[in-house]
Order: structure tokens, then sequence, then C-alpha cells
């Protein structure tokens, strides 16, 4: 998200992509406040980006059938909150107001709640070191490489057997992270206007992922405890979707893990109707302290469901080392890496030599990760009981956040509020399609102690404000900047 400099020219967005990027504004509050958040909430998650012209008054009025009135409002109250210019000619553009630059006391830290993504693995620079002593003998060749490594591919196939699955290195493609990994399935197994099945909430950038290949999303939502494996199955039955998108273990936003049993009756009900799986296990060894193992899907007999399986270094060693992965039957892993090279020239030499030499580790790292996630995890939980005593917070057992329950449709209202005390944060609408979810928010736990105790403070006041109808010193005027 760009902030662009002073006179550099406005971007349009269209009346017919705004309406779509509101989806479900209206909560039944007073009209112009709820289009004034939620067109905040789009500046600030980065889903309408600093600098956006909005549409003329009468224009948006028509497109979302209210009065004129109410798009004049929800525009002045925007421009109160100090997000949106009026220029002579040029319409009303929104822009992001620079939080803490006014504040040189402990206000001035940001702190960002919107990844849930922990700090590099503490052995990973002396493991990178190592790695790199390596990098001579592959420049003898050229370094295109669309497959992976076949060391590192070796290594990703021996994880998998030794969860359960056995693999063979020719099962397994080296990706750039696992969204390319899912956007790379994506675009390679969906036409336009095929139908995907997902969970919502869900992780929202494997829904754009579906979008941008022309799919349409088929909602099955989770239960309070998780999958809703009956839901599931009558919408595989019913949709005839070309794709499932699962994520089983520490299911993001909400950390849940589905149990054995409907694993096994979704690879039923998938080989029954033809419906491929596209299992997510991107956040699947983020085990705290669950207590109980669960099973691989492709641990489990398939039943002659394809079943494809993705997931990535990202939440266990580190987000920066863009290394991923697709397992799936052989002549998939080819067909994918065909499709590569429309929009990526394969695998980066240097961070697949980091990922071989660190995933004999996993073990280890996954024993310390799992000490470290559960202190942000206890400390989270224990401060937003104490300080949000009328939230819903959840017992989760691993992953990185708690799918947290506001008690009230607030969550846009509360991000934008954040946002003014230095705090970004993805409402819970972000995870969901049409603007559902605006009762939760997720709150990562993967910061250091002092960031949650200072950002959770924060939330707190936020809230309050929310609930006060104040909304914050840096998006009122005297902070336009
Ligand atoms: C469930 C899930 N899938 C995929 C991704 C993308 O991961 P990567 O960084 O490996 O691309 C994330 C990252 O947050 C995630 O939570």
């Amino acid at each position: 998200m760009s902030t662009p400099s002073p006179g550099s020219a406005p971007f349009t967005v269209r009346t017919t992509a705004l309406t779509t990027l509101l989806g479900e504004w209206r909560h039944g509050g007073r009209a112009h406040a709820e289009l004034a958040d939620k067109l905040g909430l789009l500046l600030i998650d980065g889903r309408l980006r600093s600098g956006t012209r909005l549409p003329a008054e009468r224009e948006l009025a028509a497109a979302l059938g209210v009065s004129r009135t109410t798009i004049v409002s929800a525009y002045r109250g925007l421009r109160e909150r100090g997000i949106l210019r009026s220029v002579q000619g040029s319409g009303s553009v929104l822009e992001l107001p620079a939080t803490g630059a006014q504040d040189h006391s402990a206000r001035a830290l940001e702190i960002d709640f919107s990844k849930a993504a922990p700090a590099a693995w503490s052995e990973l620079p002396a493991i990178a070191a190592s790695a790199l002593e390596r990098l001579p003998e592959q420049m003898a060749v050229g370094g295109v490489d669309l497959f992976g490594l076949p060391d590192l591919r070796e290594r990703i196939a021996e994880r998998f057997t030794e969860r359960g699955a056995p693999t063979s290195p020719d099962n397994i493609l080296v990706t750039l992270g696992a969204q390319h990994a899912i956007a790379l399935v994506a675009r390679t197994l969906l036409g336009r206007s095929d139908r995907v099945v997902v969970e919502t909430p869900g992780y929202p950038h494997a829904l754009d992922a579906f979008l941008a290949a022309g799919a349409r999303l088929v909602a099955s939502p989770l239960t309070p405890s998780g999958t809703d494996a009956s839901h599931l199955a009558e919408t595989m039955r019913d949709a005839r979707p070309s794709l499932i998108y699962l994520m089983p273990d520490f299911h993001n936003p909400t950390g849940t893990s589905m149990p054995d049993a409907d694993r096994e009756r979704l690879l039923s009900v998938a080989a029954a109707t033809g419906t491929p799986l596209l299992v997510d296990e991107t956040t699947a060894e983020l085990d705290i302290d669950r207590g109980r193992t669960t099973t691989p899907f492709a641990a489990l007999p398939s039943r002659g469901a394809g079943v494809i399986t993705v997931g990535s270094v990202s939440k266990t060693m580190w987000s920066g080392l863009r290394v991923g992965w697709i397992r799936a039957e052989r002549h998939l892993i080819d067909r994918f890496a065909l499709a590569r090279p429309a929009a990526d020239m394969g695998n980066s030499t240097l961070d697949q030599l980091v990922a071989a030499e660190a995933l004999p580790h996993l073990p280890r790292l996954l024993a310390q990760r799992a000490v470290q996630l559960g202190a942000g995890r206890d400390h989270a939980v224990s401060l937003l009981r104490e300080l949000l005593p009328g939230w819903d917070v959840p017992d989760v057992h691993g992953g990185l956040a708690l799918w947290v329950g506001l008690g009230a449709p607030l969550s846009s209202a509360l991000a934008v509020s954040a946002r003014a005390r230095g705090v970004t944060i993805t409402a819970g609408s972000r995870f969901g399609i049409d603007g559902a979810f605006e009762r939760d928010i997720r709150i990562p736990f993967t910061a250091p102690l002092p960031v949650l105790t200072e950002g959770i403070g924060r939330l707190a006041e936020a809230w309050e404000s929310v609930g006060t109808g104040r909304r914050g010193p840096v998006l009122e005027p005297a902070l336009v900047v």
C-alpha cells in the first residue's frame, strides 16, 4: 500500500468494483456511518490504496441504492476523520494519514496485528551462512528451476513420509511459498465460473487467488468447534464444485483442527463426487498443546479422491524465506510446472539451499515454536480476558492467532479506531465473503510479549472509543497530513 506524493495523479476506482469491495456493508445502524466505516476499512487493509478517487456522490448513491445524502454524509465523515480529501475538479480522494507523526511518546510505536507471522527462527542465520557455502556448486548451471532443487524436493518428500504419507520427490513441486502454490493450482485447474467450496471464515488471499482464476466461491460456514463436515459434504454434492479448499490443522483464522473422522468422510464424498481437495498445510505443524495427533489428508486412504497438499516454511522458519511446495500426483506436478512461466520463472536457488539445510532440523524448530507461540497465546488470552471481558476469547491449541468474538458487528469500526492508535489490524469481514464476520476480529499472538501488551492495551482503548462513538485522535481533522 503506497501513499502517493502530493500532486501525484489519483487512481479512480470503478463504481462496480467499489460496490463489490463494499459487499454487505449494512448492518442495521446509520447507513452513512456504516458506509464510512467500510470505506475506511478498505483503505486501511489495503484493498483501496491511498490516493484512490471515489465515485461521484450521485453515481455511488445510484449503485448502492441509497440516497445521495447518505453518500454526502459518509464522505463528510471520512473528511472529518482526515482520510478523505476533496480536490476541486478531481473529486474525493481517499488518503491514509501518517500515524504517529505528531506523537513522540510510546504511541510512535507502530504495531502490525494484520500479519500472523513469527520472527525468523533464531538458528536460521547460522543455517543460511552454512547453506551459502553450497551456492558456488549451483552456479555452474543456469539457475532456471521450475520444479525445485533435487535435495530440497527429497527433504520435503521425507517430511511427508515421516508424517505418515509416503512420498517420492517426483510428487513434489517447490514453489515461492504456499500462496504461490495455491494460486498456481487455481490458475492451472480452474476455468471461468468454476465453483470452489471454501470454509468461512477463511484465509483471504486463498479466496482472492480462486477469484483471480475466474472461479466463484461457495461458502461452507465453520461451526464454533471447526469444520461442519455434514454441510461440506452436502455442498460438495449440491454445488458440484471443481475444487474444495481446506485448512485442516490450526485453521487460519480460527485455529481449529479437523477430526480424522471428518477427513475420512470428506475423502469419501470427494471420491464419490470427483471433487479434488486442495489441502493447505501452511499452519499444520504449529501445534502448541493440542494433546492429540491428527492424520494429514495425504496419509489417509484416498479412496480414489484427488488430494493436492500445499505448504511452506513461512510460519515455521520465516516468511522471508520464500519456499513452499505442492504435493500431488506426478502428472499434475508436470502440469503445474508447465504453467509457471506465464507468471514466474521458477524458484530462488539461494532460498532453496537455506530451506534444504534447515528442514532436517524441523522437529527441534517446532518444539521451540510451540514454547514461543504458547507464551504469546497465554499472554494474549489473559490480557484480553482481563481488559475486554465482554469479548469471547477462544481456547486454541495451535496456530498463530485468536478469532475473537466482539459481541457486536463493530469489527470494521474497531479496525479503523485501532489504526488511529497506531495498530493495524484486519477486520473480521476480510476473512469472509460479502462482508460477513463483522462480529469477529483476528488477533495474532506472534509478536513479542511487550508488543502484545501495548497492542492489546490500545485495542481496549479503541474498543472503548467505538462503544462511546469517539473514533480516536489520528483520524480527526487536526491530524490531517
Ligand atoms: C493458511 C495460509 N495459507 C497460505 C499462506 C501463505 O503463506 P506463504 O507465506 O507461504 O505464501 C498463509 C499465510 O499467512 C496462510 O495462513
